[in-house]
């Protein structure tokens, strides 16, 4: 095991590269969510609650297509990133969105809403069926009747999840926006726990200067479970949602193995 691990902090829980490149790398790997997102919006009906809102990413396009948003994070460092941009915006835009610190597995807000999502795999910070079905409930508890849930995960490829199974080396550098210089981002170790459907990965980041000088580094340990399609299907329907529709993408493609899982769901209308 590479040493690292011991002094790796659990990702997002922290200001530094990770949260300052989150944006650059996103977009360059996963963002055809967002118009998804907006177009479930236009059809449920707001207001909009995103559960592990990051920095913003979706919820300041769903704010400036008109909807009121409120993003709900565990982690300041991520809620600071998505606050920074409230300048970008008109008033009229920035007024529709409100951030709050919270853990999706237990929040009370004082109001209801049209259409809850987790989008980004964030479901899958939640570590155990336990957490899943509290992170469920609550939602259940702040939908209207009738109200819609989308969530997305990755659709697990069992040759990735067996104990040992390492995946291909995941690596890419991005400029900083914050600094202007290139940051490296790697995944050094990746351990497998197909019992409890959890993998652990150790990313090192680090920022160069234009000598290619390593001048701030970072360890970073990200813990993710991954849930089989059918699983989450009966996940669903224990919480009390209906499923609308399955999805392997955004672009609405039908189900398939080891692609996404975008879930659309309902709670039923009479209460
Ligand atoms: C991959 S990022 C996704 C951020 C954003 N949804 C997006 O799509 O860009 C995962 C986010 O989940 C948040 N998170 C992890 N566990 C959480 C929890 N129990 N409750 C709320 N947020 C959580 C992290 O702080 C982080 O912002």
């Amino acid at each position: 095991m590479d040493a690292r691990w011991d002094t790796a902090t659990p990702y997002y829980s922290r200001s530094g590269l990770h949260i300052e490149i989150y944006d650059t790398m996103t977009l360059n790997s996963f963002n055809d969510d967002v118009s998804f997102l907006i177009d479930q919006a236009r059809e449920a009906g707001g207001p909009v609650l995103e559960l592990a809102s990051g920095t913003g990413r979706v919820a300041w396009p769903m704010a400036e297509a008109g909807f009121e948003v409120v993003g709900l994070d565990l982690n300041p460092g991520m809620i600071a990133a998505a606050e920074a941009k409230r300048s970008n915006y008109p008033s009229a835009v920035s007024d529709r969105v409100r951030y709050v610190q919270g853990d999706m597995t237990g929040f009370k807000l004082d109001q209801r809403f049209r259409y809850v999502y987790i989008t980004y795999r964030s479901f899958q910070a939640l570590l155990t069926p336990e957490a899943q079905q509290e992170c469920l409930r609550c939602v259940w508890q702040h939908l209207e009747p009738g109200g819609r849930l989308v969530v997305n995960v990755f659709d697990p490829k069992l040759s990735r999840c067996d104990k040992g199974a390492e995946g291909p080396p995941e690596q890419q550098t991005v400029r900083n926006p914050v600094t202007g210089l290139e940051v490296e981002q790697r995944s050094i170790e990746r351990v497998n726990d197909p019992l409890s459907q959890t993998l652990s990965m150790l990313w090192v980041l680090e920022e160069k200067d234009a000598e290619g000088n390593v001048v701030r580094e970072e360890c970073e340990r990200l813990d993710l479970r991954w849930t089989y399609r059918f699983e989450m299907s009966y996940l669903l329907e224990l919480c009390g949602f209906e499923v609308l529709a399955e999805y392997s993408d955004f672009n609405r493609s039908p189900p398939a193995y080891a692609e996404e899982q975008v879930w659309v769901a309902q709670k039923p209308c009479a209460d």
